[in-house]
């Protein structure tokens, strides 16, 4: 099958700093798929980069086999396939309209009747625990919470068959970071949506994805199935990742 995202010999560069270098990475169609990192290790970048927000000096990043095209017909084109969850949700939204507006532009962009929007949106605020009523809320009026699933249900409003999300936990109180990550990939799974999910955080690509690489300085370090590669981690740095979360390695026979 496709892969959903191949990213071949990406490179890119900020000044001295090498954000991206030799990153090749397959993601498969239909599996949860981390990529992890120290800060500063490019994960944000390649997500950029993935969604052509973020032009490279060299490689070539395919969607479902298709290269990445620039421009904005391209884009509009792309984002129907494959949506960003960001790291900051609240400031993906914007400060003067009302929920109800950003989920109408969905319907507008798929050219769909705002009551069928509507409707659909009713379902999915359902599955993610939020109430009818943040619909008519201003951003500021809801919590950190509630807007990266208000970012989460404008994602799925879009049908997308692939959705990246950078760091979907930070932020968030520790009691409610596994409630979101199984709601992500339950949703996942129900959709059949491709799940990238980037994370400074171990502990969260170890709990939802099958399979994983590990970035630093640009690089990829290592990769492969979550279980074997977080179990015995070739990498000295992948290693020390695991030694800033003591409690995971020790919990690591589990998976
Ligand atoms: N727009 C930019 N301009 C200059 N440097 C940048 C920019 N974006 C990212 N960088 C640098 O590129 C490197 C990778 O950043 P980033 O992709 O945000 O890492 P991560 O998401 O893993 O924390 C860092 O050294 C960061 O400072
Ligand atoms: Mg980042």
């Amino acid at each position: 099958m496709t892969d959903a995202i191949t990213v071949l010999g990406a490179r890119l560069r900020f000044g001295e700093t090498a954000a991206l270098e030799s990153v090749s990475v397959s993601i498969p169609q239909g599996a949860c798929f981390g990529i992890v990192g120290e800060s500063g290790s490019g994960k944000t970048t390649l997500m950029r980069a993935m969604l052509g927000l973020q032009r490279l000096d060299a490689g070539e990043i395919r969607i479902l086999g298709t290269p990445l095209q620039q421009g904005r017909a391209a884009l509009r084109q792309r984002a129907r396939v494959v949506q960003p969850i960001f790291q900051d949700p609240a400031a993906s939204l914007s400060p003067r309209s009302r929920i109800r507006t950003l989920m109408n532009e969905v319907g507008t962009v798929l050219k769909e009747p705002h009551a069928a929007t509507h409707e659909r949106l009713l379902v999915i605020l359902k599955r993610l625990g939020l109430p009818d009523s943040v619909i008519d809320k201003y951003p500021h009026e809801i919590s950190g919470g509630q807007a990266r699933r208000v970012a989460i249900a404008r994602a799925l409003l879009v049908k997308p068959s692939i959705l990246i999300a950078d760091e979907p936990t930070a932020g968030l109180d520790v009691s409610v970071q596994g409630d979101l990550l199984n709601l992500l990939q339950d949703i996942r799974r129900a959709e059949n949506i491709t799940l990238v999910v980037i994370s400074h955080n171990l502990a969260v690509v170890r709990l939802i994805a099958e399979n994983a690489i590990v970035m630093r300085a640009g690089r990829v370090v290592e990769g492969g199935e979550v279980g074997p590669l977080f179990a015995s981690p070739r990498q000295s740095y992948t290693r020390e990742l695991f030694a800033a979360w003591p409690s995971l390695a020790s919990n690591n026979k589990g998976r």
